[in-house]
């Protein structure tokens, strides 16, 4: 098993696990699984989801327990933030993290993996001066201003995109030519890697004039096009475009106008069908004051304004002509998991959480390192669905789709089988909980047909998104395995694989040790 350790030379000492409080050590882990949940409170204040990742970059073959299907021959990629200390510097949110990428290859039954750091001018910058020198969620500017020149200064490094964070930390996904790109919600957060080594290859450079500071970091990546959406601050809306296999040019769609308040809302994801493409409008919006004044609000780079109202918009793909945008009751949602056509009506379904953004305070790290403090404190998610009318109603619906207890009031990072995106579907795999607690602790396969969850849960593990891969040649919807890696609270880390049919565990591939939380994966098929 071969070792990687940081090959960047002239980090300060002080760079890699910077506050002794996050560092774990295996070789002090309890053998044996502790039950109570006193215990499991002690430790998760080290628990290596919250912990700073041990190296800039390992590599290594992987031990299987169980047995992995001959048929599953290709890359598991998966993204997110993995280094929160920067020297003296500790990072407030979980959306600052320095992105770290996680590669876990199959062939044949056998399995080796690999970690490593996005090399973002945001991280290299942060290492070279041990502190942040760009903009992160959490952090409107480097430093606090201390004069009105600094404030002003600030103003213009943000508004020029100066300094926005190029930390892709968010998603990773396949464009369909060879290329693999890493996102974040800023234009410049856009980098290209190696799915194999993991190196950063550089800056994905788009080939347009669609200028914009800030983007989806979800995109909807078909066979042949990627879809996103490009807020646009100054006419209230976003730019729907798109940008075709093998180009690096964005094409104009069409053009959403937002209705309500003075900024567009936050758009964290969005969902396509076969016809339309489907963009939320709900009321937690820019806040373009916070940026003029250089200031954070209560709700970070947002403000929370249910008085604006929420409505939901849909766009034709081919023609990019507006054919639906109605109100909707309030709601609040990060993942939309997918939408489709049914009669006169599209049918959008998320992950909802009750027209309360409490969610994005409940992802600052304290919190997360705090159960204590901060007992069953996660808020409660469900399974929501919009019908959108598209005969010219004014009002569109919102209704819960099962019972949110069947998968413990949670139920976030979600996936499905990707031949249904954009078609009437059944199954859906997400993140889900066991109460009490401060964070998702299980996973789920949710059956929107019965209404009905299989759940998956071990005490003091904590999942990441389950991404469903498809056999190749199978027709049942949900044929195929389910790949999650998962931490606990031992300090171990594995990548779980659940059978998607009967969600029964298949096999653990052992990591080194446990590895950050992570937020998005996909799948490159070996042939490709
Ligand atoms: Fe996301």
């Amino acid at each position: 098993m071969a070792t990687y350790p940081s090959t960047l030379g002239a980090a300060p000492k002080s760079f890699f696990l910077s506050n002794s409080l996050f560092n774990i050590s295996l070789g002090t882990a309890t053998p044996s699984r502790i039950s109570s949940v006193k215990a499991a409170g002690e430790c998760w204040t080290k628990h290596p989801a919250w912990t700073n990742v041990r190296q800039e970059r390992w590599e290594g073959h992987l031990a299987v327990e169980g047995h992995l299907p001959t048929w599953l021959n290709g890359t598991y990629l998966r993204n997110g933030p993995g280094l929160w200390e920067v020297g003296d510097h500790s990072s407030h949110h979980i959306f600052d993290g320095y992105a770290t990428l996680v590669r876990i290859s199959f062939r044949r039954g056998c399995a080796t993996g690999a970690h490593r750091q996005v090399e973002s001018d945001a991280y290299k910058a942060a290492r070279a001066h041990g502190r942040p020198l760009h903009r992160e969620f959490s952090q409107l500017c480097p430093s606090e201003p201390g004069t009105l020149l600094d404030r002003v200064r600030d103003v213009v490094g943000l508004a020029s995109g100066t300094l926005l964070t190029d930390n892709a930390n968010v998603s990773v996904l396949p464009l369909g030519d060879g290329r693999v790109l890493c996102l974040t919600e800023a234009t410049k957060g856009s980098v290209l890697i190696d799915p194999e080594t993991l190196d950063t290859i550089g800056k994905f450079r788009y080939a347009d004039r669609l200028w914009g500071l800030l983007q989806s970091a979800h995109p909807v990546v078909t066979g042949n096009e990627l879809l996103t959406l490009l807020p646009d601050m100054f006419r209230r809306g976003h730019r729907v475009v798109r940008m075709a296999a093998g180009s690096n040019e964005r094409k104009m769609v069409g053009r959403v106008h937002c209705r309500g308040g003075q900024a567009p809302g936050w758009v964290h994801s969005f969902a396509v069908t076969e016809k339309y493409i489907v963009v939320p409008e709900m009321p937690l919006r820019y806040s373009l004051a916070g940026v003029l004044k250089s200031q954070m609000t209560p709700w970070y780079l947002f403000d929370w304004l249910p008085e604006s109202g929420s409505y939901m918009h849909a766009i034709c793909r081919f023609t990019g002509k507006t054919v639906a945008s109605v109100e909707v009751p309030p709601f609040m949602a990060l993942h939309f998991i997918n939408a489709y056509e049914q009669g006169d009506a599209i049918i959008a379904d998320c992950c909802e959480y009750y027209a309360d953004p409490s969610v994005i305070k409940a992802l600052a790290l304290r919190r997360l390192r705090s159960p204590g403090m901060n007992n069953d404190a996660f808020p409660d998610v469900r399974v929501a669905r919009f019908s959108i009318p598209l005969d010219g109603t004014l009002m569109g619906e919102l209704e819960t789709v099962l019972d949110p207890e069947v998968h413990g009031r949670g139920v976030e990072m979600p996936s499905i089988n990707p031949a249904y995106q954009g078609k009437e579907y059944r199954y859906v795999y997400a993140c889900s909980a066991r109460r009490p607690c401060n964070f998702l602790n299980c996973l789920t396969k949710i059956d929107l047909g019965e209404k009905e969850a299989k759940n998956w849960h071990e005490l003091g593990s904590v999942p990441s998104e389950p991404f469903f891969v498809a056999r190749p040649g199978g027709s049942d919807e949900d044929d195929g395995v389910v790949i999650s890696i998962v931490s606990t609270m031992e300090g171990d880390g594995y990548a779980l694989l659940l059978d998607a049919m009967t969600f029964q565990e298949i096999a653990r591939v052992r990591l080194p040790y446990g590895l950050p939380y992570g937020f998005h994966g996909c799948w490159i098929p070996e042939n490709v």
